[in-house]
């Protein structure tokens, strides 16, 4: 069985429940934010022709990087000959290194000596710095060459030769180059968007339809679509949901899903489930994150929008518990105010418990964690529950 190294993003805690269900963990890095992994779940809904592993990276917002473990050695020298052998074993011309653990020292032993070694390979470590996931899709050196991760613990050289990366085209079409964005109702990155529905659909039947009630520009149906599920997208504001629908259609043509998989329809969340035939509804949504500020909000006005929110919350989870939805994974705003954060997450679980949801808890034994920017007023509280009544 295949080992593999897993380069995680950012917010570590939600790139770690995503890949709940789709790997086995061995070991996690918290520090250098790395995980070892292996019986990785390879599913390939829409019969793309990509190899496995980049399919399996593709469906992740939370994974920056894969590798697969090549070996362990005790002896530097014994470890740079397994990388010329690989190295002279193909006929490319590009190579890189990232070095974790292992210091400067041995990044710049492993590029100067490379570079000694072979006449005509160029190692794409410009300043003696690992490789970043842009560097590594911009030169193309998966295509062109090969990346090898080297995580020096201990006495120990653990080797590894990345075999997929990020794809930043793609992310990039499905954010900036959306027809219809909005600035002022705030943008949900299409990793995120990733996120969520990763976690709304762990341990799922085969035939759920991804549900968004708030579904603004239509990122989480965009995203569900890509991943092979039927979804419905329905928001308040009807201009929205009709940009979604054209959002949705653009990147059917981009990404080759059937435009009839997503529906959309202008209803408030506190009936996204009424009048409607949906098979297996589980929520993944943004959820409304209450006025979008240009300044940051004093405490009142964060206490009338916490109400607000609250009051919205409570109405969809009374309608989601009606409708018996098992699933629903969210966001709920989180206001950074001196040095501190003002949420309504206690609340709103103890409501959801009462109506016989439970939170699935994080890593970090909480129900829930942040996905933040630095510096924005409002963070994302994300959340998930499942349905035990
Ligand atoms: C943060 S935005 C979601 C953006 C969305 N994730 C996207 O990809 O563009 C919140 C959305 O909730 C909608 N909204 C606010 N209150 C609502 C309600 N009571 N019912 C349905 N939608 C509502 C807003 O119109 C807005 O589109």
């Amino acid at each position: 069985m295949k080992t593999y190294l897993l380069v995680l993003g950012r917010h570590p805690e939600l790139s770690r429940a995503e890949l709940r269900g789709k790997v086995d963990e061995i070991f996690y890095d918290e520090e250098k934010n790395l995980l070892l992994a292996e019986n990785l779940q390879f599913t390939n809904p829409r019969e793309l022709p990509r190899g496995e592993e980049q399919l399996f990276i593709d469906q992740l917002g939370g994974t920056i990087r894969m590798a697969e473990v090549v070996g362990e050695y005790f002896d530097k020298t014994q470890l740079q000959q397994v990388i010329w052998k690989r190295i002279a074993a193909a006929e490319k011309f590009k190579c890189g290194f990232s070095v974790f653990g292992g210091g400067n020292k041995l990044l710049s032993d492993l590029i100067f000596s490379t570079k000694s070694h072979f006449d005509k390979i160029r190692v794409e470590n410009y300043n003696q710095e690992n490789l970043s996931s842009g560097q590594i899709f911009q030169r193309r050196i998966l295509q062109k060459g090969h990346e090898f991760i080297i995580w020096k613990r201990g006495e120990s050289y653990l080797l590894c030769e990345t075999v997929a990366n990020q794809n930043l085209r793609n992310y990039e079409l499905r954010d900036r180059k959306k027809d219809f964005r909005d600035a002022k109702m705030g943008m949900l990155p299409p990793k995120l968007a990733q996120i969520l529905l990763n976690l709304a659909t762990q341990n799922g039947s085969e035939d759920l339809t991804i549900v968004d009630p708030f579904c603004g520009s239509g990122t989480v149906n965009i995203e569900a679509a890509i991943a092979g599920f039927k979804t419905l997208g329905s928001d308040l504001n009807e201009r929205f949901v009709e940009k979604a629908g054209e959002n949705f259609q653009q990147m059917a043509e981009k990404f080759r899903y059937e435009n009839t998989a997503g529906q959309f329809r202008t209803i408030n969340a506190n009936r996204c489930l009424s009048d409607v035939e949906v098979s297996n509804p589980v929520i993944a949504t943004e959820g409304w994150l209450g006025e979008n500020f240009e300044a940051r909000p004093d405490r009142e006005t964060i206490h009338k929008n916490a109400g607000e929110v609250l009051d919205l919350w409570r109405g969809v989870l009374n309608h989601l518990a009606e409708h018996k939805v098992q699933t629903i994974a969210g966001c709920l705003p989180a206001w950074n105010r001196a040095g501190s954060k003002q949420t309504v997450s206690e609340k709103f679980l103890l409501h959801a418990q009462k109506l016989g949801y439970k939170p699935t808890l994080f890593a970090n034994g909480k129900p829930t964690t942040y996905y933040e920017r630095e510096d924005a007023f409002v963070a994302r509280e994300v959340f998930v529950l499942k349905r035990i009544a």
